[in-house]
């Protein structure tokens, strides 16, 4: 129990990877804020993590909303008393490119990556300096921060402008032992075995060459360690950014993508 008596706060907390995060937070001891847009959503992974036996409310709502942001904060902080781990990792995935996405699609995708962690790190970070605990952040990013995707403009923009916010604020917080960090993860296998097979269905279909841009596709023949990982790889590596284990981890990515951003372009494994 890593995190015993602490209170952690997950935006986007699907049943894939954010609610596995909340989940694997709870494992530890972390009393955990479910939040997403999608009241259900959030009420899903909370009662996933009640039935486990750990602790955790929902603060449904709109992460680029300022007035919602500022309320939810002060909720946990009601609730609770104190927040000391923050995971910014809502997202809406619009793969379009710039020749066929809206300005308004972008600026919205723009807006749920960069603007929601910008507020909830504003208020989550006012709430840990009143404390005086110091605290931990941890921003999710993807490959697609690091390398060019064809036809997904927004989101590759977003989340390579999280690399260096991760730096920014892990330098504005550094004083006030609030340490930020940020994961990459990569194409995500769904631990859900059902939900596993219609992916791996999908790809054996072979319609994913009808795309112009895949996102899904035969991983195993491009991935160096010929699979890629599911939401349960990166709980470990969240775990030991929040926990003590991480204490002198700060401003930096730990990428947790079966060797994917390290591969040379030319390269496909036999
Ligand atoms: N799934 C992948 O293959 C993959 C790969 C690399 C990185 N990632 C990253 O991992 C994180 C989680 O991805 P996922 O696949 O679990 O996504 P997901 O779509 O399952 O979950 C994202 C959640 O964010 C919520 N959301 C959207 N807009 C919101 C808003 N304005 N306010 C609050 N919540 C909002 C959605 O309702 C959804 O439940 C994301 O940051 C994503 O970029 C995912």
């Amino acid at each position: 129990m890593k995190l015993e008596g602490k209170v952690a706060i997950v935006t986007g907390a699907s049943a894939n990877i954010g609610g596995t995060l909340a989940r694997g937070l709870a494992r530890e001891g972390a009393k955990v804020a479910c939040n997403d847009i999608n009241p259900e959503t959030a009420q899903n992974t909370a009662d996933m993590i009640v039935r486990e036996g750990g602790e955790a409310m929902i603060i449904p709502g709109d992460v680029t909303d300022e007035s919602f942001v500022k309320s939810a904060v002060q909720q946990v902080i009601d609730k609770w008393g104190h927040v000391d781990i923050l995971v910014n990792n809502a997202v809406k995935f619009i793969t379009k490119g710039i020749l066929d996405m809206s300005t308004e699609e972008f600026n919205e995708q723009m807006q749920i990556i960069t603007t929601g962690a910008f507020l909830f790190s504003k208020y989550t970070a006012q709430e840990m300096i009143k404390a005086g605990n110091g605290g931990a952040m941890v921003n999710i990013l993807s490959t697609a921060a690091w390398q060019g995707q064809p036809g997904n403009i927004g989101y590759c923009t977003g989340k390579s402008a999280m690399i260096n916010f991760t730096r920014s604020a892990a330098m504005e917080f550094a004083e006030h032992h609030i340490r930020v960090n940020a994961i990459t993860p990569t194409a995500t296998m769904p631990d859900d075995p059902a939900k596993r097979a219609m992916m791996d269905n999908y790809i054996a279909s072979g319609k994913w060459k009808d795309q112009k841009f895949p996102l899904i596709m035969p991983f195993t023949e491009v991935a160096p360690m010929k699979e890629v990982p599911g939401p349960s790889d990166y709980v470990p590596t969240l775990i030991l950014l929040v926990s003590e284990d991480g204490r002198m981890i700060n401003g930096t990515n730990i990428s947790v993508d079966a060797g994917a951003t390290a591969k040379y372009w030319l390269w496909n494994p036999k």
